[in-house]
C-alpha cells in the first residue's frame, strides 16, 4: 500500500489551469526530490496535498484513508486525521516571532493534546539536540540566523510525528552558506528513512538523497525517474533544458 497517492490532480486559479492530472504515488521510506521551473506548480501541488489548496478534481489517499475522491472532500474523522500524517516546511520559515525556540516547537502538539506540556518539553529538546540547537530553546526567531530559523521549522513539523515530511525550497530563502546546515538535517531524516517530498533547485543535493526525482513543467509530471537516469540521459528535452539553463547560472 502506498502511503500517499495521488491520481489525477487538476487545480486551477480562475481560468489559470497550474495542475494539469498529475498522478504520484509514494511509498514509506521514499525521499523523491520535485524540480521544475518556476511557475510550474510543484508548490500548489505539495498544497493541495496537505489541503492548503483545494482541489478541482482528483483523487489523494493517505495510507488508504481517502481524503478527496474525485475532486469531492471527504468530511469525515479519519480523513482528518489522516491529514495529520502530513507535515510541511516552508520556504520562509514561518515561526512564530513572538514566541521562544521551544513554545514554537511545542505549541501545536500541546494544544492538539498530543502531549502534556512536560512531555512536549522533553521531546522538544530530544528535537533541539538532533537538529544541534540545544543552546537555543529560550531564544527569539530574530535572534536566530535564516538557517537556525528553518532547522527550527524543521524541528517544530516534527513534534507532530507526521510520517511524511514536505518541503517547499526549504533553502531558497536563505544566504548560500547556510544552505548546508538545513540540508544535512534533511539528509539525517532521509536517512533515518523518513518519507520526503522536496521541492527544491539544490540540484547536488536531489541526486545525492532522492531516491526518485521528479520534474514538473507546465503543470504536469513531464519526466519522473531514478537521480542517475534523470540528471544524465537526456531523454527528455524539457528536463534537458532546464538542467542545462540551471547550471548556467
Ligand atoms: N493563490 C493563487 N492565486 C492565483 N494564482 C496562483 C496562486 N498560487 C499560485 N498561482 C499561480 O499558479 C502558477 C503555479 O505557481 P506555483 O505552484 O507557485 O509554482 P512553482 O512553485 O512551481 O513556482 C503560477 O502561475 C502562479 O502565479
Ligand atoms: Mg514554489
Amino acid at each position: 500500500m502506498y502511503i500517499l497517492e495521488a491520481k489525477g490532480i487538476k487545480k486551477s486559479f480562475g481560468t489559470l489551469n497550474v495542475i494539469k492530472g498529475v498522478d504520484l504515488s509514494v511509498s514509506k521510506g521514499d525521499v523523491i526530490a520535485i524540480i521544475g521551473p518556476s511557475g510550474s506548480g510543484k508548490s500548489t501541488f505539495l498544497r493541495s496535498l496537505i489541503n492548503l489548496e483545494k482541489v478541482d478534481d482528483g483523487t489523494i489517499t493517505i495510507e488508504g484513508q481517502p481524503v478527496v475522491e474525485n475532486g469531492v472532500y471527504a468530511k469525515t474523522p479519519e480523513a482528518k486525521e489522516a491529514y495529520k500524517k502530513l507535515g510541511m516546511v516552508f520556504q520562509n520559515f514561518n515561526l512564530f516571532p513572538h514566541k521562544s525556540v521551544m513554545e514554537n516547537i511545542i505549541m501545536a502538539p500541546v494544544s492538539l493534546q498530543k502531549m502534556t506540556r512536560d512531555e512536549a518539553i522533553i521531546e522538544g529538546r530530544r528535537l533541539l539536540a538532533e537538529i544541534g540547537l540545544s543552546d537555543k530553546e529560550n531564544a527569539y526567531p530574530y535572534e536566530l540566523s535564516g538557517g537556525q530559523q528553518q532547522r527550527v521549522a524543521i524541528a517544530r513539523s516534527l513534534a507532530l510525528k507526521p510520517e511524511i515530511l514536505l518541503f517547499d525550497e526549504p533553502t531558497s530563502a536563505l544566504d548560500p552558506e547556510l544552505t548546508g546546515e538545513v540540508l544535512r538535517v534533511i539528509r539525517k531524516l532521509a536517512e533515518e528513512k523518513m518519507t520526503l517530498l522536496i521541492v527544491t533547485h539544490e540540484m547536488s543535493f536531489a541526486r545525492d538523497v532522492a531516491d526518485r526525482i521528479i520534474f514538473m513543467d507546465g503543470g504536469v509530471i513531464a519526466y519522473q525517474g531514478k537521480p542517475e537516469e534523470a540528471f544524465s540521459c537526456n531523454c527528455n528535452p524539457r528536463l534537458t533544458a532546464f538542467l542545462k539553463n540551471f547550471n548556467e547560472h
